[in-house]
């Protein structure tokens, strides 16, 4: 009694079992098709499709026209049909210009005289951009400081796997905080900061990989003499300086008093010249004034 009070679907509907994976910005088809014993009227088929969850109507189709009053607004101008395809059992849908909100499960409703509905899975992919990495701080570096080094991508969906990697390959797994920001978009910028003790000559790797896309990118950064040998070199670049300033100084002194010297005999000279000529004081004045 029951089965006759529920009525059973009776059309069998199909649609990807796998989730279909759209990329953010791009256009996809979420495939949906039935199939009918006899041929049918186009004005007698009913298509809905709608968000499983909040049953909000993404496209709808009935009576030979595409039924748009009651779409849902984040949907509007970005789905349509394949027209030419009904009358084959194609109902598929063509969803525009796809945004990371648009993910989730859809319900796509068939009805000629029986009915039925599939379900299935919509995600959202997008490509990080290629990974950066840094060192904080850059410069002024010791063995034995703790440094933390920076690995930034963005612009990607969803969450990416960070791994990072030594030298040798090994996987480091202490001491790593990863943060995950989403813009208006609802795409990621994803940080994972490492903290090491620095060491001479090492190199770390940051590995991220997108798990929708299989996309990997990768930067590593070398921790090389350069970045620790900075302060003595610095500390030989001022003490060269200090010492050449100090002798360039000595020099000076000496050669100005080697000067000085010439200018007093000089002016003894000609002060005693001039003493003898116009009688003494105001020659001798005239010499140390010179002075
Ligand atoms: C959707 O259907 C088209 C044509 O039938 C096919 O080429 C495509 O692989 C299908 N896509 C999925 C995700 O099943
Ligand atoms: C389809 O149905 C419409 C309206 O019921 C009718 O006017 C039309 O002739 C039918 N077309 C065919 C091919 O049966
Ligand atoms: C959809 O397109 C129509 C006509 O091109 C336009 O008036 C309307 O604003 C558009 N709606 C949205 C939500 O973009
Ligand atoms: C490092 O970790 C990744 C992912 O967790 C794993 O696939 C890989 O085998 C590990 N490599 C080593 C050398 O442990
Ligand atoms: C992690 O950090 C702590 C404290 O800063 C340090 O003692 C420890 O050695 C670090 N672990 C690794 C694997 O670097
Ligand atoms: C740094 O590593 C390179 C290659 O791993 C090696 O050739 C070089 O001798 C190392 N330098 C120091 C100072 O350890």
């Amino acid at each position: 009694i029951q089965m006759l009070l529920l009525p059973s679907p009776l059309m069998e509907v199909y649609v990807p079992e796998m989730p279909v994976v759209a990329l953010h910005g791009g256009d996809v088809t979420l495939n949906c098709s039935f199939s009918v014993a006899t041929p049918f009227n186009l004005s007698d088929l009913t298509v809905f499709w709608q968000l499983t969850d909040t049953k909000r109507s993404v496209h709808g189709y009935r009576e030979g026209h595409d039924q748009l009053v009651d779409q849902a607004e984040s949907f509007a101008n970005r789905t349509s049909l394949f027209p030419a395809q009904l009358g084959l059992g194609n109902t598929s849908l063509l969803l525009s210009r796809v945004v990371v909100a648009d993910e989730g499960s859809y319900t796509c409703f068939v009805r000629v005289q029986d009915y039925g509905s599939a379900a299935l899975l919509l995600q959202v992919a997008a490509s990080y951009s290629k990974p950066v990495v840094t060192l904080e701080p850059e410069s002024n570096l010791r063995p034995g400081d703790a440094v933390a080094l920076t690995c930034v991508a963005y612009g990607g969906y969803p969450q990416a796997d960070v791994i990072w990697q030594d030298g040798g390959g090994r996987n480091l797994t202490d001491n790593i905080t990863t943060s995950l920001v989403a813009n208006e978009k609802g795409l990621f910028s994803m940080t994972s900061v490492l903290t090491v003790v620095l060491e001479p000559n090492s190199t770390y790797s940051c590995r991220l990989i997108n798990p929708l896309l299989g996309e990997e990118g990768y930067a590593s950064v070398t921790i090389t003499g350069q970045n620790i040998a900075f302060p003595p070199v610095a500390l030989w670049v001022t003490i060269g300086l200090a010492v050449c300033l100090l002798v360039l100084l000595i020099a000076l002194a000496a050669v100005c008093r080697r000067k000085i010297k010439e200018s007093c005999e000089e002016a003894r000279r000609e002060g005693k010249r001039g003493w003898k000529r116009r009688g003494g004081v105001e020659g001798k004045k005239e010499g140390e004034r010179r002075l």
